[in-house]
């Protein structure tokens, strides 16, 4: 990967818990700080389902990179790619196969900073410093361009990231700029938050939870289904379409019989749409 290493962490404001640095937390990571412990505490009281919320969105993305590896898919844009935490994307795919390419995209100072040192001796994956809001910079980004070739299908994945996208940036369209990008073939991955299923209860928890991330300096958006719908214009759904996240080609036992892990029964798993398109 590039020699110089693209942040440091001295920039970072310590007193404004961060989004990406919270979900850490949820993940039992250690890259988060005092102030996002904090924050992300209070979100626990009033959710206490939060956890689950990201750990059902984590088992998707190794679900949907192990479907898209079977596909043949050997290079990923990861948008919105987080903190590194246990089962990266690269890990995923090049435990399969370690030829595989993957560059990570985050704006998060410590999420890069970390993925930086952990890629640093890996020559196929890489981690790009951008706001996703631009698609040039990332699509253009020497990092990306030393990796993924975009004659060949990619594997695009914005796992998680679309929530925090506010309806000003028209997230329709940079899903659609990222597409426009990738040859026929390729498949765009999109896991997101929503609250068309949830019961009443949940929907009033989630309400607190959106409050208390205003707080942070990301807010949440969760969108309708149709909406999250249109983000897959111009791709084929992969069977079985947009389903609630643990619905999404569940792992089964050797006979063939579902097991939800236990935070699959959570209240959070009504709160997360994912579907995987295919670019005819
Ligand atoms: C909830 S985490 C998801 C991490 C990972 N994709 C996953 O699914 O486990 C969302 C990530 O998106 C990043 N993010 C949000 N908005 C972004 C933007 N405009 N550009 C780049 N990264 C962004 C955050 O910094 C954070 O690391």
């Amino acid at each position: 990967m590039s020699p110089k290493p693209p942040t440091n962490v001295r920039d970072v404001d310590l007193e404004k818990p961060n989004a990406a640095r919270m979900y850490d937390y949820y993940l039992g990571g250690s890259h988060n700080f005092e102030s996002d412990r904090e924050l992300a505490a209070q979100v626990e009281q009033v959710a206490p389902f939060v956890k689950d919320i990201a750990r059902i969105n984590r088992a998707w993305l190794r679900r949907v990179v192990d479907h898209l590896m079977a596909q043949g898919i050997r290079q990923f844009l990861d948008l919105g790619s987080g903190i590194p935490t246990a089962g990266n994307v690269h890990e995923q795919a090049q435990r399969q196969d370690p030829a595989t390419r993957v560059v990570y995209v985050d704006y998060e100072a410590v999420a890069v900073h970390h993925s930086f040192e952990l890629l640093k001796d890996n020559e196929n994956a890489t981690v790009v410093w951008a706001d996703v809001r631009n698609p040039r910079t990332v699509l253009e980004h020497e990092e990306t361009r030393r990796l993924i070739d975009f004659t060949q299908p990619v594997g695009l994945l914005c796992a998680g990231l679309l929530l925090f996208i506010g309806d000003e940036y028209g997230p329709e369209g940079l899903v659609a700029a990222y597409r426009d990008a990738c040859p026929a073939g390729s498949y765009i991955a999109i896991s997101t938050m929503s609250q068309d299923e949830a019961d009443p209860e949940t929907r009033e928890r989630l309400a607190g939870l959106l409050k208390l991330y205003e707080m942070a300096d990301e807010r949440i958006y969760p969108r309708d289904k149709e909406t999250i719908a249109s983000w897959f214009a111009g791709t084929d759904l992969v069977d079985p379409g947009l389903v609630l996240l643990h619905q999404w080609r569940p792992d089964r036992a050797a006979d063939g019989s579902l097991a939800w892990p236990r935070h699959e029964e959570s209240p959070a798993r009504l709160l997360g749409y994912g579907a995987v398109g295919r670019r005819a």
